[in-house]
């Protein structure tokens, strides 16, 4: 096992009555891709939330790259990308780009440098004078990673990155994440398609605000005798044939 890039222990948050996340503990590992796989209302988006510092906790630690969060340092290195797009839909590709650069203290040279390289990663760089409200739902999703891994981050979170994209452009970004963490960038993403967590490293199972499990999905799928991961997860949280 490599070195630790984030280790939860114990976390929780409610929302009034309602607890969303109920004490989870897990770790990722430095350059690993680590998916957050479970049902709606799992409690994906609120762990990610907490973690980033999005929102506060009512109880438990979370370390970030060597730092018990909340910790203003570290985000100048972690990249985020939320559930709900998070662009301007009146500001061209480029117009966003450099509304991020700000927000990451990163200017002149070095942003027109780092703006070209992105656009060419996520291939944008023909759609980069387009508003971004005129863009297709992919495309959107493309401009939003752009705007995520603008500052090079060393460990990129990714709230269902993939929802609403076709076929063809999820390969390409699972060909961009697989490229990340060869370089040593560690991702934490959540998802719904059992199809590409198959390609995670190691996924944690979340349901009703716990975590079920964490292991590497072929291990998933032969511990519970399954055809597939779906069916592995469908197992694990207790959604089988003739339960609830
Ligand atoms: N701001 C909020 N206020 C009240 N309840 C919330 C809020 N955000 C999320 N929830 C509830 O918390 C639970 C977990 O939500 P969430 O973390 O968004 O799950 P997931 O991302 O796995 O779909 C759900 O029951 C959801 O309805
Ligand atoms: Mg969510």
């Amino acid at each position: 096992m490599g070195r630790e890039a984030l280790l939860i222990e114990n976390l929780r948050k409610s929302y009034g009555n309602l607890t969303a996340v109920d004490g989870i503990s897990f770790k990722v590992e430095k350059g690993e891709i680590f998916g957050l796989l479970g049902p709606n209302g799992a409690g994906k988006t609120t762990t990610i939330k907490s973690i980033i510092g999005l929102l506060r906790p009512d109880s438990g630690e979370v370390r970030l790259l060597g730092r018990r969060m909340p910790d203003k340092n570290v985000l100048g290195k972690v990249g985020y990308m939320p559930q709900e797009l998070a662009l301007y839909l009146n500001l061209t590709v480029e117009e966003n780009l450099k509304f991020y650069s700000g927000m990451y203290g990163i200017s002149g040279e070095l942003f027109e440098k780092r703006k070209k390289e992105i656009l060419e990663f996520v291939g944008l760089e023909r759609f980069k004078k387009r508003l971004v409200g005129e863009l297709s739902g992919g495309l959107q999703r493309r401009a939003s990673l752009a705007c995520a891994l603008l500052h090079e981050p060393e460990f990129v979170i990714l709230d269902e990155p993939t929802v609403g994209v076709d076929p063809h452009l999820r390969a390409s970004f699972w060909g961009h994440f697989r490229e990340l963490s060869e370089g040593g960038v560690t991702i934490l993403l959540t998802t719904h398609y059992m199809d590409e967590a198959i390609n995670c490293d190691r996924v944690a199972i979340m349901s009703e605000g716990r975590i079920v499990t964490v292991s590497a999905p072929q291990q998933l799928i032969e511990e519970t005798h399954s055809k597939n991961l779906e069916e592995a997860v469908l197992k694990l949280t207790g959604y089988t044939e003739g339960r609830k």
